[in-house]
């Protein structure tokens, strides 16, 4: 199976992007044929300052490798490095009816959140179906946030084929109920967009200063309280054993533990998973350079496959070879 998914560099990576998505794409290269990206493009729709563009890219490239991404194995490469899904996204855009792309709800909650639309945001998911659509994609592995947007990807796949003969694979999404929504520190979904996050690998104290923070009910510590509406609960369970996750709900349940006791443990639990992959995390960081070769020979590799589905959808709509080039 072709496995594709991106992450845009918006900013640190946290763990609401480690269980949603990441750890399924490092699980996914047993056995298949990864895509993995670096989504520059979609991060200008937030118009981030022009120097975060591209120390975000290296960030996230970092996390990516030093949490276990096999850069010979997966291709794994920068958005902008690989332009002709630009020009693809216009040949989609052509037959894209303005009604699909007006009812997508991430486009909805920013606009509700006060943030004045530019296009590119509007047209954000067609960017985003071209990004799958022309690596002809089976599966993409996402946190639930991103289940509309594949939806609209074949959706928009399907108007194209109809339109101009079968060029595109309808993608999967890959979603793990379990992990689909993982809360932040005020109990919202954790996103870089509400400054609510913990992040992989901030600092140690940090980290625990964010868990001590999390926003819990004023429920006393001698009474019973329900795991289930609790966030430090539901971070707990990424974290414990079956059989520690099992001896915190007993107590939560029983009374006589506080949420304070609890998010204790959880910044140990966080602390100790990601330590290991701190060192090369640390490592490559003083080697930039590297990192920017691994991308280039990804992209080398991404560019090669694009090309061959942008060459027959140019063909099949009418514009054929390229003049002067
Ligand atoms: P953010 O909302 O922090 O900007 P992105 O939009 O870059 O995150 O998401 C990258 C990937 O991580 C996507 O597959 C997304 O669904 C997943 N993801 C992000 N936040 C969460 C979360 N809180 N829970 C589960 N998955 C998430
Ligand atoms: N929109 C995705 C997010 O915010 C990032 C992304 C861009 C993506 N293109 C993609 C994810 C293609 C999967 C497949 O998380």
């Amino acid at each position: 199976m072709r496995v594709f998914s991106g992450i845009q560099p918006s900013g640190r990576l946290h763990i609401g992007n480690y269980f949603g998505a990441m750890r399924q794409h490092i699980q996914m290269q047993q056995g298949n044929d990864c895509f993995f990206f670096i989504a520059d493009y979609h991060a200008l729709t937030s118009n981030p300052a022009p120097k975060d563009v591209s120390e975000f890219t290296l960030s996230v490239a970092m996390d990516y490798i030093a949490l276990g991404l096999d850069t010979e194995k997966t291709i794994f490469w920068r958005q902008s490095d690989v332009p002709e899904v630009t020009e693809l996204t216009w040949l989609l855009s052509c037959i894209t009816p303005m009604g699909l792309l007006q009812r997508c709800t991430s486009y909805k909650d920013k606009v509700a959140q006060g943030v004045s639309p530019n296009h590119g945001l509007f047209a954000y998911p067609v960017l985003q179906a071209a990004d799958i659509l022309i690596y002809k994609s089976d599966v993409v592995p996402v946190g639930a946030d991103q289940k509309q947007h594949i939806e609209v990807t074949r959706d928009i796949a399907g108007y194209f084929n109809n339109a101009y003969g079968e060029i595109f694979v309808l993608p999967k999404d890959h979603i793990i109920e379990s992990v689909a929504v993982v809360p932040g520190i005020d109990g919202r979904k954790m996103s870089k967009s509400y400054g609510n996050t913990i992040e992989m690998f901030e600092p140690e104290k940090s980290i625990k200063n964010k868990v001590m923070k999390i926003v819990t009910d004023s429920t006393p510590v001698e009474a019973p309280k329900n795991p289930d509406k609790c966030n430090v609960f539901a971070l707990l369970k990424l974290f414990a054993s079956a059989e520690e996750i099992k001896q915190w709900e007993d107590k939560y349940r029983k009374g006589g533990t506080g949420y304070g006791e609890a998010k204790k443990r959880l910044a140990e639990l966080i602390v100790e998973y990601f330590r290991p992959y701190r060192q090369k995390r640390t490592e490559l960081e003083s080697n930039p350079d590297y990192l920017r070769q691994i991308l280039a020979k990804g992209a080398q590799r991404a560019r090669a496959v694009a090309v061959k589905t942008l060459i027959e959808a140019r063909k099949v709509v009418g514009l054929g070879e390229y003049y002067g080039r």
